[in-house]
Parts: structure tokens; C-alpha cells; sequence
């Protein structure tokens, strides 16, 4: 039986949008890094730093599990802090994922400059 692979749509702080197969069971953070996308996450995970911030669309937001306490205090201390914001590292995918959309912290929509 062919399993289908979650697409995440990412976006960039350029603006560009990035859609990529996200392997079921890793979070966020780590699909990002899978594909060389510009998220720091510089505890890996632990839920020390606010690196890994990343906004979710407000259409998928309220689909995603609750953060928890911990991961919400690390997000007061995020930088650009939105109502829709989470910490990549504490999103897992599964397959209702599927389709997710996802943006950098800093990204716009109107780009100007590119190169
Ligand atoms: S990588 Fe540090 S909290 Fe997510």
C-alpha cells in the first residue's frame, strides 16, 4: 500500500513559499533542516531557546495539539511574536498535516528586492 507523505508549505523570509515532503513522526525544526531552510532551533529540541519560532496559518492553527506551558513561555520570549506563533521543534507530523502552511518569522509578503 503506498503511504502518502505530508506536504508542508514553508515560507521563506524572502517570501518564497517552499512545499516539501515532511516524513511523518519528525517536527518541524527537523523537516526544515532536512531541507536546508532557515530555521535555527539552536537547543535541538529541548525547548531552552525560541529559535525555532515559526507562525502558522491562522486556517491550520487551532487544528494543531495545544501547546504546552513550556513551550509557551519559551514563545514570550520570541522575537515578532504572533497570535498564531509556535515553536517548530514541539509540531510533530503526522498525516493530518498534510497541506500545513508555515512562515518564517521576518518573512513578508510584498517582496521588492530579490536575489
Ligand atoms: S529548538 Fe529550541 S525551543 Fe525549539
Amino acid at each position: 500500500m503506498e503511504v502518502a507523505v505530508p506536504k508542508i508549505h514553508f515560507i521563506e523570509r524572502d517570501g518564497n513559499k517552499k512545499t516539501v515532503e515532511a516524513p511523518v513522526g519528525l517536527s518541524l525544526l527537523e523537516v526544515a533542516h532536512k531541507y536546508a531552510i532557515d530555521i535555527e532551533g539552536a537547543c535541538e529540541g529541548s525547548l531552552a531557546c525560541s529559535t525555532c519560532h515559526v507562525i502558522i496559518s491562522p486556517e491550520w492553527f487551532d487544528k494543531l495539539e495545544q501547546a504546552k506551558d513550556e513551550e509557551e513561555d519559551m514563545l514570550d520570549l520570541a522575537f515578532g511574536l504572533t497570535k498564531t506563533s509556535r515553536l517548530g521543534c514541539q509540531i510533530i507530523v503526522d498525516n493530518s498535516l498534510d497541506g500545513l502552511e508555515v512562515r518564517l518569522p521576518g518573512a513578508t509578503r510584498n517582496i521588492m528586492f530579490k536575489n
